[in-house]
């Protein structure tokens, strides 16, 4: 029996797990490191934590496994998409990392668009000037620490950072690479002509690769901190979001999921390429090569129930504590009790602005309707529900984009709660599955890896192998979701000009 490992750098932890070929969990580990937020609207971590997270957990997997290290066939990574890691000439890091939910760079968005223009940049890179995407994250260093900036020899993405730090090779993928700006994705590869444009020296990026296309090998120190084999190979692997839909079999046409993790997102898999001229899903390079797919973003998804947990429940959390359950089970438990529409309360999930479908930095979360009747459980499902309305903005935009799919898988911790579950389905008014492996992302990785190893000849025969379904849930309630979802689709419009204005501020 052959080993893969799957490596998931996330924004509250990095997750290692160890599977058999087959696709069986063998060891998992996980480690949280924290997320600094200096102003309103910005996010930050440190590379190093990633690293260390990465190292510890694999050594930890390979510990706890006893697998043979000879035996691990390859290991493929996954992380969060767009964070912008900087290295000086000596490989050393040197700021904090910018990441994907960092909301600074309107000035630098809307210099994007004006130097390259707004027509031109959607043909190269799929996508209208973003926020959260690193290119201006990059163009906001190079203003704002020009120091700094001339220093700068390499750019990495999160995962990519873990990759250097493993292989010793600056190399990327071309589904995380889709999310930095600087990839033509209809030819999936670097954009010579933006580059040029912006004035942005080709050399600071990595080689650029399919994401099951070996990215280098494990070399002796990185082997002697993990317990993993010098000479193992590193799977090019991809963004969190095109591994998650390899973890779910997402690989042909016709397939779509949805998952509630920090963030929230609805994707799409396509095998021809198509764009939203308006920009408000994106259009990246997928994992399996020659093939895109389409995806809506929820900026604050699971980030909004978190920060509920952490500044309201605090009774749900002791209690929690006191029963050695998770905190989350008894939240959705109270929030079951409210009914559909939350006893006339709706929430507008924009923590950290939001991307699908308004595009817009500087709005924020809003609690509309709420009443001295209202309680905890109210609340909770209030904020379960306007993600769920989120989300169904993305469905929306891309059924009306024309991209065909006919049931939803849902994954991320919060498409392990059946009633998070039930509202999607209601809102979507499709029916909704999970698959049995809830490693989403690190079995996608895995399964890369697999594909890297010649375990597999290609992607979707390794997914038909290591992949396996539960029955769906048919969707219900549809009526109310809709009238819901109205209501809630109105307060944007009506707050437009509000968010400016507090932005302003
Ligand atoms: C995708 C995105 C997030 C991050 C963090 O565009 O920004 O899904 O990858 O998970």
């Amino acid at each position: 029996m052959k080993y893969v490992i799957g490596i998931d750098l996330g924004t509250s932890g990095t997750k290692t797990v160890l599977f058999d070929q087959t696709g069986k969990v063998i060891a998992s580990q996980t480690i949280e490191y924290p997320l600094y937020q200096p102003q309103n609207g910005w996010a930050e971590q440190e590379p190093d934590d990633w690293v260390n997270a990465g190292i510890q957990t694999i050594a930890g997997v390979m510990a706890q496994s006893g697998v043979d290290a000879a035996d691990v066939a390859a290991i493929g990574l996954s992380g969060q998409m767009h964070g912008l890691v900087m290295l000086d000439e000596n490989g050393d890091v040197l700021r904090k990392s910018i990441i994907w939910c960092d909301q600074r760079t309107g000035e630098e968005c809307r210099e994007i668009t004006e130097i390259v223009g707004a027509e031109r940049l959607i043909e190269i890179t799929a996508n209208p000037a973003l926020t959260g995407f690193t290119l201006s994250k990059l163009l906001w260093v190079r203003k704002h620490e020009p120091e700094l900036y001339a220093r700068c020899r390499h750019i990495l993405l999160p995962k990519d950072y873990l990759r250097y730090r493993l292989t010793g090779t600056f190399a990327t993928d071309v589904s995380d690479a889709s999310g930095m700006q600087m990839l033509d994705i209809p030819g999936r590869r670097w954009s010579e002509e933006l580059l040029k444009t912006l004035d942005i020296d080709p050399f600071l990026l990595g080689t650029v690769l399919e994401s099951c296309e070996c990215s280098g090998y494990v070399t002796e120190a990185a082997a002697a901190l993990t317990g993993l084999k010098a000479g193992t190979p590193v799977a090019a692997g991809a963004g969190d979001n095109a591994a998650a839909a390899v973890g779910v079999g997402v690989v042909r046409d016709g397939k779509a999921f949805t998952t509630i993790g920090t963030s929230g997102v609805v994707f799409a898999h396509t095998d021809k390429i198509s764009i939203d001229p308006k920009g408000r899903v994106h259009t990246f390079c997928c994992a399996v090569p020659g093939a895109w797919h389409l995806m809506g973003v929820t900026q604050a998804a699971g980030l909004s129930l978190r920060w509920l947990r952490d500044t309201v429940c605090t009774p749900e959390v002791q209690q929690a504590a006191e029963e050695g359950v998770d905190p989350y089970e008894i939240m959705t438990a109270e929030a079951a009790k409210s009914p559909i529409g939350a006893n006339r309360l709706l929430y507008l999930p924009y923590l950290m602005g939001e991307r699908t479908p308004h595009l817009d930095p500087d709005c924020r979360g809003v609690f509309f309707g709420l009443s001295a009747m209202h309680e905890r459980g109210d609340l909770i499902r209030s904020v379960m529900e306007g993600v769920s309305y989120s989300l169904t903005d993305c469905v929306r935009i891309l059924q009306d984009l024309g991209v065909d799919f006919k049931e939803m898988i849902a994954c991320g911790g919060g498409g392990t709660s059946t009633l998070w579950r039930s509202m999607l389905a209601g809102c979507f008014d499709l029916p909704v599955r999970t698959a049995v492996s809830k490693e989403g992302p690190a079995l996608g990785a895995a399964i890369l890896a697999a594909v890297c190893a010649g375990l597999y000849p290609d992607v979707p025969t390794a997914c038909d192998a290591m992949v396996a379904y539960n029955a769906p849930m048919q969707p219900a309630d549809q009526a109310a979701y809709a009238a819901a979802y109205e209501r809630y689709i109105a307060l944007y419009p009506a707050l437009k000009q509000q968010y400016a204005d507090l932005a302003a501020l």
